[in-house]
Protein backbone atom coordinates (compact mmCIF):
# COMPACT_ATOMS: atom_id res chain seq x y z
CA UNK A 1 0.00 0.00 0.00
CA UNK A 2 1.15 3.08 -0.84
CA UNK A 3 -0.14 6.51 1.54
CA UNK A 4 0.58 9.67 0.16
CA UNK A 5 0.24 12.58 3.09
CA UNK A 6 -1.07 15.87 1.66
CA UNK A 7 -0.45 19.16 4.48
CA UNK A 8 -1.77 22.51 3.52
CA UNK A 9 -1.79 23.82 7.09
CA UNK A 10 0.45 26.94 7.04
CA UNK A 11 1.57 26.50 10.45
CA UNK A 12 4.49 22.94 10.93
CA UNK A 13 4.46 21.90 14.37
CA UNK A 14 1.82 23.62 15.90
CA UNK A 15 -0.75 22.05 13.63
CA UNK A 16 -3.52 20.23 14.03
CA UNK A 17 -4.60 19.48 10.91
CA UNK A 18 -1.18 17.61 9.96
CA UNK A 19 -1.07 16.23 13.41
CA UNK A 20 -4.47 14.33 12.98
CA UNK A 21 -3.69 13.43 9.44
CA UNK A 22 -0.33 11.94 10.63
CA UNK A 23 -1.80 9.91 13.59
CA UNK A 24 -4.47 9.01 10.37
CA UNK A 25 -1.50 7.76 8.50
CA UNK A 26 0.21 6.01 11.78
CA UNK A 27 -2.98 4.05 12.10
CA UNK A 28 -3.24 3.07 8.58
CA UNK A 29 0.65 1.67 8.94
CA UNK A 30 -0.38 0.28 12.14
CA UNK A 31 -2.86 -2.08 9.94
CA UNK A 32 -0.10 -2.78 7.30
CA UNK A 33 3.37 -2.36 8.28
CA UNK A 34 4.71 -2.37 5.19
CA UNK A 35 2.88 0.73 3.70
CA UNK A 36 5.15 3.06 2.00
CA UNK A 37 4.49 6.72 2.95
CA UNK A 38 4.95 9.95 0.78
CA UNK A 39 4.63 13.01 2.52
CA UNK A 40 4.01 16.62 0.98
CA UNK A 41 3.90 19.55 2.28
CA UNK A 42 2.38 22.44 0.31
CA UNK A 43 3.63 24.75 2.71
CA UNK A 44 7.39 23.76 2.31
CA UNK A 45 7.61 24.03 -1.24
CA UNK A 46 4.85 26.59 -2.31
CA UNK A 47 3.13 25.15 -5.70
CA UNK A 48 2.63 28.21 -8.31
CA UNK A 49 -0.75 29.46 -8.80
CA UNK A 50 -2.35 28.25 -12.29
CA UNK A 51 -1.90 31.54 -13.85
CA UNK A 52 -2.09 32.76 -17.78
CA UNK A 53 1.42 31.05 -18.39
CA UNK A 54 0.37 27.93 -17.20
CA UNK A 55 -2.59 27.74 -19.11
CA UNK A 56 -0.57 28.58 -21.60
CA UNK A 57 2.31 26.03 -21.37
CA UNK A 58 -1.08 23.35 -20.13
CA UNK A 59 -2.84 24.01 -23.90
CA UNK A 60 0.21 24.21 -25.92
CA UNK A 61 1.40 20.72 -27.23
CA UNK A 62 4.24 18.98 -25.70
CA UNK A 63 6.73 18.97 -28.74
CA UNK A 64 5.82 22.92 -28.83
CA UNK A 65 6.28 23.88 -25.41
CA UNK A 66 9.14 26.52 -24.85
CA UNK A 67 11.59 25.38 -22.07
CA UNK A 68 10.07 27.29 -19.91
CA UNK A 69 6.75 25.99 -20.44
CA UNK A 70 8.14 22.18 -20.23
CA UNK A 71 8.92 22.95 -16.65
CA UNK A 72 6.17 24.03 -15.67
CA UNK A 73 4.45 21.49 -16.94
CA UNK A 74 6.67 19.43 -15.04
CA UNK A 75 5.69 20.39 -11.72
CA UNK A 76 2.05 19.26 -12.42
CA UNK A 77 3.14 16.31 -13.56
CA UNK A 78 4.92 15.33 -10.49
CA UNK A 79 2.14 15.85 -8.12
CA UNK A 80 -0.08 14.17 -10.68
CA UNK A 81 1.95 10.90 -10.64
CA UNK A 82 2.07 10.98 -6.86
CA UNK A 83 -1.32 10.34 -6.80
CA UNK A 84 -1.45 8.02 -9.47
CA UNK A 85 0.79 6.08 -7.25
CA UNK A 86 -1.02 6.33 -4.31
CA UNK A 87 -3.55 3.80 -3.06
CA UNK A 88 -4.54 6.08 -0.10
CA UNK A 89 -4.65 9.71 -0.13
CA UNK A 90 -4.66 11.62 3.12
CA UNK A 91 -5.34 15.48 3.21
CA UNK A 92 -4.55 17.85 6.32
CA UNK A 93 -6.98 20.65 5.52
CA UNK A 94 -7.51 23.38 7.82
CA UNK A 95 -10.20 26.28 7.84
CA UNK A 96 -9.29 29.42 6.30
CA UNK A 97 -11.64 32.03 5.97
CA UNK A 98 -14.69 29.36 5.09
CA UNK A 99 -12.49 27.98 2.60
CA UNK A 100 -9.67 25.54 1.85
CA UNK A 101 -6.01 26.85 2.12
CA UNK A 102 -4.64 28.04 -1.25
CA UNK A 103 -1.92 25.88 -1.22
CA UNK A 104 -4.48 22.88 -1.32
CA UNK A 105 -6.24 24.90 -4.28
CA UNK A 106 -3.18 25.18 -6.26
CA UNK A 107 -2.47 21.42 -5.73
CA UNK A 108 -6.21 20.15 -6.68
CA UNK A 109 -5.63 23.06 -9.75
CA UNK A 110 -2.49 20.73 -10.61
CA UNK A 111 -3.84 17.51 -10.07
CA UNK A 112 -7.15 17.96 -12.62
CA UNK A 113 -5.94 17.29 -15.77
CA UNK A 114 -8.52 16.47 -18.81
CA UNK A 115 -7.74 13.61 -20.20
CA UNK A 116 -5.32 12.27 -17.38
CA UNK A 117 -7.14 12.32 -14.01
CA UNK A 118 -10.69 12.83 -15.81
CA UNK A 119 -12.26 13.13 -19.51
CA UNK A 120 -15.54 13.74 -20.47
CA UNK A 121 -17.20 11.14 -22.33
CA UNK A 122 -20.88 10.61 -24.16
CA UNK A 123 -22.03 10.13 -20.99
CA UNK A 124 -20.36 12.73 -19.20
CA UNK A 125 -17.40 13.21 -17.11
CA UNK A 126 -15.64 10.02 -15.50
CA UNK A 127 -12.68 10.54 -12.97
CA UNK A 128 -9.48 8.46 -13.78
CA UNK A 129 -8.31 8.14 -10.45
CA UNK A 130 -10.01 4.58 -9.28
CA UNK A 131 -9.68 2.53 -6.71
CA UNK A 132 -8.18 5.00 -3.83
CA UNK A 133 -9.07 5.68 -0.09
CA UNK A 134 -8.99 9.12 1.07
CA UNK A 135 -9.34 10.50 4.31
CA UNK A 136 -9.33 14.08 5.05
CA UNK A 137 -8.77 15.81 8.91
CA UNK A 138 -10.14 19.12 8.88
CA UNK A 139 -9.17 21.88 11.58
CA UNK A 140 -11.47 24.15 12.45
CA UNK A 141 -11.70 27.22 14.94
CA UNK A 142 -14.91 27.28 15.32
CA UNK A 143 -18.00 24.89 14.40
CA UNK A 144 -19.46 24.36 10.78
CA UNK A 145 -20.29 20.80 10.39
CA UNK A 146 -23.41 19.94 8.28
CA UNK A 147 -23.77 23.98 7.84
CA UNK A 148 -24.25 26.05 4.70
CA UNK A 149 -20.86 27.97 6.38
CA UNK A 150 -18.70 24.80 5.34
CA UNK A 151 -17.72 24.84 1.93
CA UNK A 152 -15.20 22.64 2.31
CA UNK A 153 -16.51 19.26 2.86
CA UNK A 154 -19.17 19.81 0.17
CA UNK A 155 -16.33 21.29 -2.34
CA UNK A 156 -13.96 18.07 -1.71
CA UNK A 157 -16.32 16.34 -2.83
CA UNK A 158 -17.31 17.38 -5.65
CA UNK A 159 -13.65 17.84 -6.77
CA UNK A 160 -12.74 14.56 -5.41
CA UNK A 161 -16.01 12.69 -6.93
CA UNK A 162 -15.27 14.39 -10.79
CA UNK A 163 -11.52 12.44 -10.20
CA UNK A 164 -12.54 9.31 -9.48
CA UNK A 165 -12.04 9.88 -6.09
CA UNK A 166 -15.25 8.44 -4.11
CA UNK A 167 -14.09 6.54 -1.28
CA UNK A 168 -14.01 9.47 1.06
CA UNK A 169 -13.71 9.68 4.75
CA UNK A 170 -13.71 13.01 6.82
CA UNK A 171 -12.40 13.44 9.92
CA UNK A 172 -13.23 16.77 12.08
CA UNK A 173 -11.26 18.65 14.53
CA UNK A 174 -14.15 21.49 15.82
CA UNK A 175 -13.91 24.46 17.90
CA UNK A 176 -10.35 24.87 18.39
CA UNK A 177 -10.45 28.36 18.96
CA UNK A 178 -13.15 27.93 21.76
CA UNK A 179 -11.20 27.86 24.36
CA UNK A 180 -9.03 25.02 26.03
CA UNK A 181 -11.66 22.55 27.16
CA UNK A 182 -13.39 22.71 23.80
CA UNK A 183 -10.03 22.41 22.20
CA UNK A 184 -9.53 19.09 24.17
CA UNK A 185 -12.94 17.81 23.39
CA UNK A 186 -12.31 18.34 19.77
CA UNK A 187 -9.21 16.67 19.35
CA UNK A 188 -10.50 13.43 21.63
CA UNK A 189 -13.48 13.81 19.24
CA UNK A 190 -11.22 13.35 15.81
CA UNK A 191 -8.91 10.52 17.69
CA UNK A 192 -12.19 8.47 17.55
CA UNK A 193 -13.25 9.69 14.37
CA UNK A 194 -10.08 8.44 12.92
CA UNK A 195 -10.23 4.51 14.26
CA UNK A 196 -13.80 4.60 12.93
CA UNK A 197 -12.80 5.76 9.75
CA UNK A 198 -9.34 3.24 9.66
CA UNK A 199 -12.05 0.70 10.91
CA UNK A 200 -14.33 1.33 8.17
C1 LIG B 1 -6.04 33.00 8.40
C2 LIG B 1 -6.98 32.13 9.19
C3 LIG B 1 -8.29 32.02 8.83
C4 LIG B 1 -9.16 31.21 9.56
N1 LIG B 1 -10.45 31.11 9.16
C5 LIG B 1 -11.29 30.31 9.86
C6 LIG B 1 -12.65 30.16 9.46
O1 LIG B 1 -13.11 30.71 8.47
N2 LIG B 1 -13.44 29.35 10.20
C7 LIG B 1 -12.97 28.67 11.28
O2 LIG B 1 -13.73 27.93 11.89
N3 LIG B 1 -11.69 28.79 11.68
C8 LIG B 1 -10.85 29.59 11.00
N4 LIG B 1 -9.55 29.70 11.39
C9 LIG B 1 -9.05 28.88 12.51
C10 LIG B 1 -8.35 27.64 11.97
O3 LIG B 1 -9.20 26.87 11.16
C11 LIG B 1 -7.84 26.78 13.12
O4 LIG B 1 -6.89 27.53 13.85
C12 LIG B 1 -7.21 25.49 12.63
O5 LIG B 1 -6.73 24.78 13.74
C13 LIG B 1 -6.07 25.78 11.66
O6 LIG B 1 -5.54 24.58 11.17
P1 LIG B 1 -4.12 24.04 11.65
O7 LIG B 1 -4.22 23.82 13.14
O8 LIG B 1 -3.93 22.79 10.90
O9 LIG B 1 -3.10 25.08 11.31
C14 LIG B 1 -8.68 30.51 10.68
C15 LIG B 1 -7.32 30.61 11.04
C16 LIG B 1 -6.48 31.41 10.31
C17 LIG B 1 -5.03 31.51 10.71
Amino acid sequence: MNILQINSSARREASHSTRLATRLVQRLRDADPKATLTVRDLNNVPHPVLDEAALGALFTPADQRTPEQAARVALDDALIAEIQAADVVVLGVPMYNFGVPAPLKNWIDAISRAGVTFRYTENGPEGLLKGKKVYVALARGGKYRNTPADTQVPYLKIVLTFLGLTDVHFVYAEGLSMGPDAEQTAIASAYEQIEEAVAA
